[in-house]
């Protein structure tokens, strides 16, 4: 398969612009709360106020007076579901007892969805909405992790491709032997998404024909498809869903998220075309990242080689499902050590079932081990840089010891050090200054996986010259439309504006959720796969024409440029593609790229990106405040197909990172059970202000293993190491450890 991997060339390798940011800047792109249909009503959430308890009774007649609603569906009113008696889960879903909307009178989570108001107007809906009257027996609950960690437990199964956690040699006996040790505890708070554009679903309803269209805000058409189908009960090919672009998604869209099953209820119901947007407050009333309290001890000898690694979380989950991260199989992963201890635990807490968040677990659990690494550092008095590289590890010390398929860390930590100028950094906290303020420098590594999975696109190629490339995958704005458009353009040699790209919409050959960092490698593949095949079938076509040029050569013969086929080193033996089709009588060629995960090199190799993160700050003494004024950060991720979209993606990642170290939580009051800064302006995100230099160095990996491209994926590596880069900078302008997220002014006064 190494073959396909695709070369710099006209478009691979080149910093390609946005193939939909045209569309999007010019607000011509349509996202699922955007698309009109005929005597469309407007669904209004409404959230329960008790976080446990019992609904015992609506007071609906204030609410239905108002002009425009139609109707309030509720557990007592809402038609049956075949779900409801059924085990179906979505894509996503961890073990455990889902969440079915409006199924009966229990509120089972904060803010739990328990009817929706439908009007004419989206007006008439919120106000209806707000004067329903709701009565509750409420019941005892806990929000407060470091209460529940009491209960916790070890769940009994796992989400498939969860490995239950696995310890290595003998901690107690490496710990005690070692001469250096540390033993720290770390906190993260429950963060919430935010992406720009709200949770929303439009359902359009077909009367004649008793089927639907529906317009979801999801990163999973497949799987937004196969929820409606089996939660409703109805025919596979009823139900179309479409999702052409995405206003962010990190993770929050790979479940169908319950506005989704209000809409299609209430279609179903009214027999019409319903749309349901949340809110930007019932952002906050599903998944989040978890709260995870970590315990971690690290033992080294005096030459700071590791002798003992043990991490332990407790890591919040809901009452009705086992939601789990890999947080703590990282720390058996990242450098060489025989004494490896390992245990993941989770609490229930009365909020709704957590849900990944960009690099979920790996933003977690490194946060903590790279900091600890930072404090051994402190202890051993060693420079931390120093002590990730004397800790190095080749091997996948917890799978038989296989070898990475690549792992360019080295790379990473030298050019990010060279470019940062980490070797002028004076070790002492305090040391560094910048007039009134405190300079810090810090160092943290990062790693994700590099998944491959299961997908298909289709290519179809027309004698006008046009290529088509179509696959149900969405785009999240990740750069999903521009890298397959420049792969088809270098595949078949022809101009990249000749490509369009028609993805998001479950009509078109199946994909897998985009998440992960997953889709380049996957639908890549699957592209170039198709394209190969109309090259293939372009060159047979060619072959057969009476006094060819390529007569006597073999496929591998042959190159594809300029819109023309030619034989390498002879390009006087030359046919344009368009006329091949028109001397073949061919008008269009369809064919179809499929890819799945190699197994084989699943069981060889450890799959993984890598990354080095250094970090400045400057803190001002007297208020405690933290600037993050440059981050250098290096990446190894298998080839790059497009070095401005994969910037970005980092970039993304490093805020973000930002954000986790000194801005982002969920804040709960335990008194209410209520997450209390559900908006904008009180969930602190990094605005332009806080964010100043962030460099990029992507290191050169060719990796023939990863994928069949080569390519490993970038959508999450970027924030998995930052935070804690952050933390130790911070420690090192102050000599403060703070080790509970985020990091606030009050903390370092
Ligand atoms: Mo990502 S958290 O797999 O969308």
């Amino acid at each position: 398969m190494s073959d396909l991997i695709p070369q710099p060339g006209r478009y691979v390798g080149q910093p390609v612009d946005r193939y939909d940011g045209p569309v999007k800047v010019t607000g011509e792109a349509k996202y699922a709360a955007d698309y009109a249909a005929d005597g469309l009503l407007y669904g209004f959430v409404v959230n329960a106020e008790i976080p446990k308890g019992r609904i015992t009774s609506f007071e609906t007649s204030k609410a239905l007076k108002v002009d425009g609603v139609v109707d309030i569906i509720t557990h007592e009113n809402r038609p049956s579901l075949a779900w409801f008696n059924s085990k179906y889960a979505d894509q996503d879903a961890p073990p455990g007892n889902h969440f079915k909307p409006l199924k009966d009178d229990e509120i089972r989570c904060q803010s739990q969805p328990i009817a929706l108001v439908v009007a004419k107007t989206f007006e008439a809906a919120r106000l209806g909405a707000r004067l329903l009257e709701i009565s509750y027996h409420a019941e005892p609950f806990e929000t407060n992790l470091e209460v529940a960690q009491k209960d916790a437990y070890e769940p009994r199964s796992k989400k498939s491709g969860f490995e239950k956690p696995s310890s290595r040699g003998n901690f107690d006996k490496g710990y005690e032997r070692a001469s250096k040790k540390i033993e720290s505890r770390y906190m993260t708070p429950p963060e919430t998404h935010n992406p720009m554009e709200l949770f929303a679903s439009t359902v359009v309803f077909d009367k004649k024909n008793e089927s639907w269209i529906v317009y979801d805000k999801t990163q999973g058409t497949v799987n937004s498809h196969d929820y409606l189908v089996n939660v409703f009960g109805l025919k596979k090919d009823k139900v179309r869903v479409v999702t052409k672009y995405m206003g962010g998604g990190f993770g929050s869209g790979l479940r169908p998220q319950y506005q989704l099953c209000l809409a299609m209820m209430a279609s179903l119901k009214l027999k019409a075309s319903v749309r349901v947007v949340l809110t930007r407050q019932q952002m906050f009333s599903f998944g989040h990242r978890p709260a995870a309290l970590m315990d971690l001890r690290l033992g080294a000898n005096d030459q700071g080689e590791l002798q003992a690694i043990e991490h332990k979380v407790v890591q919040e989950t809901s009452r009705f499902e086992d939601y789990e991260e890999n947080i703590v199989n990282w720390s058996g992963l990242a450098y060489k050590c025989e004494n490896v201890s390992l245990e993941h635990k989770l609490a229930q807490l009365d909020l709704f079932t957590p849900l990944d968040m960009r690099a979920p677990g790996a933003t977690t659990g490194l946060f903590a081990l790279e900091c600890a690494m930072d404090e051994l550092a402190t202890a051993l008095e060693m420079d931390p840089l120093e002590l990730r590289k004397r800790n190095y590890t080749d091997k996948d010390q917890a799978h038989r010891d296989r070898p990475f398929s690549s792992k360019e860390l080295m790379a990473c930590y030298d050019q990010a050090a060279e470019k940062f100028g980490w070797s002028k950094r004076s070790a002492k906290p305090r040391s560094m200054r910048n007039g009134k303020k405190l300079v810090g420098w810090g160092f943290a590594g990062g790693i994700w996986d590099a998944f491959h999975q299961k997908a298909q696109a289709k290519a179809i190629f027309k004698d006008d010259g046009r290529l088509t490339i179509q696959s149900a995958v969405t785009d999240i704005g990740t750069g999903t439309y521009t890298i397959l458009a420049q792969l088809a353009a270098e595949t078949l040699g022809i101009d990249i504006k000749d490509v369009t790209i028609e993805i998001g919409d479950t009509d078109l050959p199946p994909a897998p959720l985009q998440g992960g960092s997953w889709t380049a490698s996957t639908l890549g593949t699957a592209t170039q796969i198709s394209c190969r095949a109309v090259c293939e079938k372009l060159f047979t076509l060619a072959k057969k024409l009476p006094d060819s040029p390529f007569a006597n050569v073999k496929f591998e013969d042959v190159c594809f440029a300029s819109g023309s086929m030619h034989v390498k080193g002879d390009p006087s033996r030359t046919l344009e593609l368009q006329k091949i089709m028109k001397l073949a009588g061919e008008s269009k060629l369809e064919e179809d790229g499929k890819t799945s995960p190699g197994l084989l090199d699943m069981i060889r190799f450890a799959k993984n990106t890598h990354s080095a993160v250094f970090a400045e700050v400057e803190v001002d003494e007297d208020y405690g405040m933290v600037e993050v004024k440059r981050v250098v950060i290096a990446v190894a991720a298998g080839r790059i197909l497009n070095p401005k979209t994969a910037r970005s993606q980092i970039l993304g990642g490093v805020v973000w990172g930002i954000s986790q170290a000194l801005h982002e939580e969920s804040v709960v009051d335990h008194r209410l059970g209520r997450i209390m800064n559900h908006n904008l302006a009180e969930y602190h995100v990094p605005v332009n202000r806080d964010i100043h230099d962030i460099e990029v160095i992507f290191v050169r990996e060719d990796d023939t293993h990863a994928s069949p491209i080569g390519v490993k994926g970038l959508g999450e590596i970027g924030i998995v190491g930052t935070g804690a880069a952050v933390a130790n900078a911070i420690y090192h302008a102050t000599g403060k450890r703070v080790r509970e997220l985020p990091i606030q002014l009050d903390d370092l006064l």
